[in-house]
């Protein structure tokens, strides 16, 4: 893919936001932004509020409190320019069963004014000698570049994966970390959600932790690794540095 245009300075922003479902409160205080061209990994226990986060900023939740930008809009007021602008990993398991990955994209393709190149697209994310195969026959590694494929359908400036790695064998994994790469390197904008501390050390430039709705934590991987405790000098890996991090972090 060859980027026409590519935004520069802070695509995404998050101030204060805060969001409560019923009696839920999800997220208190997150507050993180997201430079043009970075990999920016979000971190945080089960239920910290990750999910909720990145969907206020692809726009499908409104908040209750706080601030969104992205690429200098409000995303729940301004649909259209988002929706265009910004790839969310779809649920892939939402697919019809029947539907063929390529009567899937090309179906998606027609919501975008310039959608993507299909064929170009099953061929980034090696699934071109896949493309007449129905979703439900799909492997767990297929499905995923097809999400992928889905969140980039609309020649994005940023796109949004959430656990884009999960339940994949270590070689599924290194190949859908090849390929986030590869999207990154297009200039694209990459927030990616994940529980892998080896998905952030390998792809990320800046990464932010979640903990019970409030961000603890935004910077490198080696500011992580300094304010733990565990490194520069020390011994720990970018797990054990996490680790710590969370088991000091202040309970509220
Ligand atoms: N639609 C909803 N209705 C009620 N509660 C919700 C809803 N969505 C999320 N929550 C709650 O909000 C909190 C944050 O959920 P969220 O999905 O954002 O967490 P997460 O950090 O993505 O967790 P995980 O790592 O398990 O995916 C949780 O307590 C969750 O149960
Ligand atoms: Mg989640």
């Amino acid at each position: 893919m060859t980027r026409a245009h590519v935004p520069a300075g802070t695509v995404v922003s998050v101030s204060g936001l805060s969001k409560a479902f019923r009696n839920v409160v999800a997220l208190e205080d997150v507050t993180l932004s997201i430079e043009a061209g970075e990999a920016f990994g979000i971190l945080g226990p089960n239920g910290a509020g990750k999910t909720t986060t990145v969907e206020c900023v692809a726009g499908t939740l409104r908040p209750d409190g706080g601030r969104v930008t992205v690429l200098g809009v409000d995303p729940a007021a301004d649909r259209a320019t988002v929706r265009g602008r910004v790839g969310y990993q779809l649920q892939a398991a939402a697919l019809p069963p029947a539907l063929r990955v390529e009567e899937a994209l090309r179906l998606f393709a027609a919501f975008y004014p310039e959608p993507a190149d299909v064929p170009e697209l099953l061929r980034i994310v090696g699934l071109h000698e896949h493309r007449k195969r129905p979703f439900d026959k799909l492997s767990g590694g297929q499905k995923q570049r097809l999400s992928i494929a889905l969140a980039l359908i609309g020649d994005p400036d940023v796109v949004v994966f959430d656990e884009l790695t999960t339940g994949l064998d270590p070689q599924g994994r290194r190949d859908i970390r090849q390929l986030i790469q590869r999207v990154k390197d297009d200039g694209i904008t990459v927030v990616l959600v994940t529980h892998y501390l080896d998905d952030v050390e390998r792809l990320c430039d800046r990464l932010a932790i979640i903990d019970a709705g409030r961000t603890r934590f935004v910077g490198t991987p080696a500011e992580l690794l300094a304010v733990s405790g565990t490194g520069p000098g020390g011994h720990g890996s970018l797990e054990d540095a996490y680790l710590a991090f969370i088991e000091q972090a202040p309970a509220e």
